[in-house]
């Protein structure tokens, strides 16, 4: 296995509809584990197939880490089936270095999708893990948090990625999860 690199911002593939995986093969085993990796070795709790450049639809999730043992969960062309509630929730992700935002989501999920063994799974979360799992479904129809947010939060936000993009992305550390 070995470390992909994460795609950032204003990457196109970030803003493009993946494609639904037809067949559950040991290429796409094989890029879970990559993004898994990929996700542990940047402290991530969250990682779609977009962000490191594959537009397809496959995303890993573990909000246990690092804190707890590894809880890691798989989900291959998952889909939202239910959403009730209302959370607002400090977000950030690999492909947004150094910017956190509070979002407004579900506070609930139930989601749906196939693992790496071809099993369907239902997943019923709420808190951070409904929080990521719809962080991660979003960018699988190339939504980022920050399309979640106001226009003018979001045009100095823009600015300040093309900044760093500049001047080589040197981002500071926050406390927020990286999804
Ligand atoms: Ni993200």
């Amino acid at each position: 296995m070995s470390i992909a690199k994460i795609v950032v911002y204003p990457s196109s593939v970030l803003q493009a509809t993946a494609n639904e995986i037809e067949n559950i093969d040991a290429r796409v085993v094989r890029l879970a584990g990559e993004m898994a990796e990929t996700m542990y070795a940047a402290s991530g709790v969250g990682l779609a197939a977009p962000q490191v450049g594959v537009s397809e639809r496959l995303i890993i999730v573990d909000v246990r880490h690092p804190k707890g043992e590894k809880e890691l969960i798989t989900l291959i062309n998952p889909e939202i089936v239910e959403l009730d509630g209302r959370i607002v929730s400090e977000e950030g992700c690999l492909s947004l270095p150094g910017i956190y935002e509070d979002v407004a989501r579900a506070e609930q999920v139930l989601v749906r999708g196939y693992d790496l063994n071809e099993r369907q799974r239902e997943i019923e979360a709420e808190g951070l893990l409904a929080v990521a799992l719809q962080h991660e479904i979003d960018h699988l129809e190339g939504v980022l948090f920050i399309d979640r947010i106001s226009r003018l939060k979001r045009g100095i936000i823009q600015r300040r990625m093309r900044k760093l993009i500049r001047e080589g992305l040197e981002v500071e550390e926050g406390d927020t999860r990286l999804l």
